[in-house]
């Protein structure tokens, strides 16, 4: 099956009672036995749930992995699978990675001595030079939030594989649609489901999927034990928002790339990052290890704070908000929101600056969206 079809179809035929198109939620904590020591499959839902497992046979498919977990958001995945290393063990994270990770990955380092490296992952001599005898795992996010940058997926697997490491790609801002981690030699993916697969800002969810054996079974061993599988109505809607997600991610192109252009041409910005304009400083990487530029657009208003937050203020079709990747536009300002409780020493580093505001280009009209710009834009 083609991925439209797979994103349609997997997972979908749960339902033995009473044969319904659509998978079930299984609304229940636990399963009664059929005898003693004898089940359907199932026994309790934080180990697993036929709805859940409907929408990880999904994610599993569309990202081409053998064993997927839904996880409660996305950073409860993230968490899940620091708990594949031991304390002591080294992780190599790209620079600009979206707050949260960066945070998590603080709080582990201080309570279970992780040891972290921060690295512009642009460069590849600056990863060779990280690592440590004790490195175990690449965190790789691209593109970066929210400053759109494109690191080489294929040559840092490569690279981490080499040294025995372990490629970890967190693939939220492009979704299996727009790239495929493990096509490119990755080992772990984690998503947050409540942007783009959900696609409907209505669940805060997240996924983690696997290609290997061995990692399945930690996995598995690791969701239940940390109680954080998704619950069955969110893994319901989340299944039921990947079903649209691959028209979806065309309209978002579409209408980044139109928003992009725009603003480009606008007299009120200084810069505008896209990975799909061919002034990106990676646009052929993107082209060539992608399937689509997506729909984040960033940009740099000229000024500073008072302009980026004049911005926010006069604008009307876009939500002020956090959060990205659902069908209609938000707009918010990194430094202040998202990127706040970032080390302030290596946001500035990332250049997450003042003058920055990110924009989920939702499938409104993408005139109605360009318009909404220009007119706060000059304001
Ligand atoms: C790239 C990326 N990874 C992980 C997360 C965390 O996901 P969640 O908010 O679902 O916990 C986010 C949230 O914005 C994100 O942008």
């Amino acid at each position: 099956m083609r991925l439209q079809t797979k994103a349609v179809h997997t997972g979908v035929d749960k339902d033995s009672a009473f044969n319904s198109v659509i998978t079930p939620i299984y609304q229940t904590s636990t399963f009664a036995f059929e005898d003693v020591g004898i089940h359907k499959g199932y026994d309790y839902t934080r180990t697993a749930n036929p709805t859940r497992t409907a929408l990880e046979e999904n994610i599993c498919a569309l990202e081409g992995g053998i064993r997927a977990r839904a996880i409660a958001s996305g950073m409860a995945a993230i968490a899940t699978v620091l708990h594949f290393f031991k304390s002591g063990d080294h992780i190599l994270c790209t620079n600009d990675c979206y707050g949260g990770t960066e945070r998590i990955l603080r709080t582990y380092s201080e309570l279970f001595n992780l040891q972290v490296t921060y690295v512009d992952m642009i460069n590849l001599d600056n990863v060779r030079n990280a690592i440590q005898p004790n490195t175990k795992a690449f965190w790789i996010e691209t593109p970066s939030n929210p400053l759109l940058n494109i690191v080489d997926i294929k040559a840092l697997c490569e690279l981490a594989h080499n040294h025995h490491a372990v490629a970890i790609v967190d693939n939220t801002f492009l979704s299996p649609v727009g790239q495929r981690p493990f096509e490119l030699g990755a080992d772990i993916i984690v998503h947050s489901t409540t942007k783009y697969l959900n696609g409907h800002s209505d669940v805060v969810g997240g996924a983690i999927v696997v290609n290997s054996a061995e990692h399945a079974e930690r996995l598995h061993y690791l969701t239940n034990a940390l109680g954080q599988g998704q619950s069955p109505f969110d893994s319901w809607l989340v299944l039921r928002g990947i079903k649209t997600l691959v028209p979806r991610m065309k309209m978002h192109e579409a209408n980044a790339l139109a928003v992009a252009k725009f603003l480009e041409t606008h007299p009120a910005v200084k810069k505008v990052n896209y990975p799909g304009l061919e002034n990106h400083p990676q646009y052929e990487l993107a082209k060539k290890q992608q399937y689509s530029f997506g729909g984040m657009v960033s940009f740099e208003v000229n000024g500073g704070i008072e302009q980026a937050n004049s911005v926010l203020h006069h604008i009307k079709i876009f939500a002020v908000a956090e959060s990205l990747g659902g069908i209609e536009s938000l707009i918010f300002h990194p430094q202040t929101m998202t990127h706040a409780s970032m080390n302030p020493v290596l946001r500035d580093q990332a250049g997450v600056n003042e003058r920055v505001i990110r924009l989920s280009v939702g499938i409104e009209d993408v005139q109605d969206l360009i318009e909404d710009l220009d007119q706060a834009l000059k304001a």
